[in-house]
């Protein structure tokens, strides 16, 4: 076992955690964070996506202690307090959430999408998600909310 501290959404987690240990098992069982889901648990599904420095990768397999005293954002720290963020928002008004499950992981993947490219064409949002599967909702939804955030912060001042 060894201490390693993780920075997750602006809070540092000092966790003692075996080596091998996944990133997403340790956010969910250490840190109690479980809004990141475990899905396929071999880089195929996103269901697992976070940010590590601001950029998306696959949770459950990134090991623990690779992301010690970085910058990890999981879907708990989109929302602004009690406000939702606005790819939150508008996932629900869009009807883009069904069982819910890939929700998180779609989230911070439009989320690193929109932060990389304010603007994208709907061919750009769909490359941005490739890495996220849904068997619900057939993905026009999810990608009509990225596209009415995308509006909603390019007018906002
Ligand atoms: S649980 Fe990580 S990609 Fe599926
Ligand atoms: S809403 Fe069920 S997997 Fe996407």
């Amino acid at each position: 076992m060894s201490l390693v501290n993780l920075r997750v959404n602006g809070v540092t987690y000092p966790v003692d955690i075996e080596m091998g240990r996944n990133l997403s098992g340790v956010l969910r069982s250490e840190v109690g964070l479980t809004g990141t889901k475990e899905g396929c648990d071999d880089c195929e599904c996103g269901a697992c996506m976070v940010l590590l420095d601001g950029q998306p990768i696959n949770s459950c397999s990134y090991l623990a202690a690779q992301a010690a005293d970085r910058e990890i954002t999981t879907v708990e720290g989109l929302a602004n307090g009690d406000e939702m963020h606005p790819l939150q928002r508008n996932i629900l008004a869009a009807g883009g959430v069904q069982c819910g499950f890939c929700t998180p992981g779609m989230l911070m993947s439009a989320d690193a999408l929109l932060d990389r490219n304010p603007d994208p064409s709907d061919e750009e949002i769909k490359i941005g998600l490739s890495g996220n599967l849904c068997r619900c909702t057939g993905y026009a939804r999810i990608i009509q909310a990225v596209r009415a955030t995308a509006v909603e912060l390019n007018v906002s001042p």
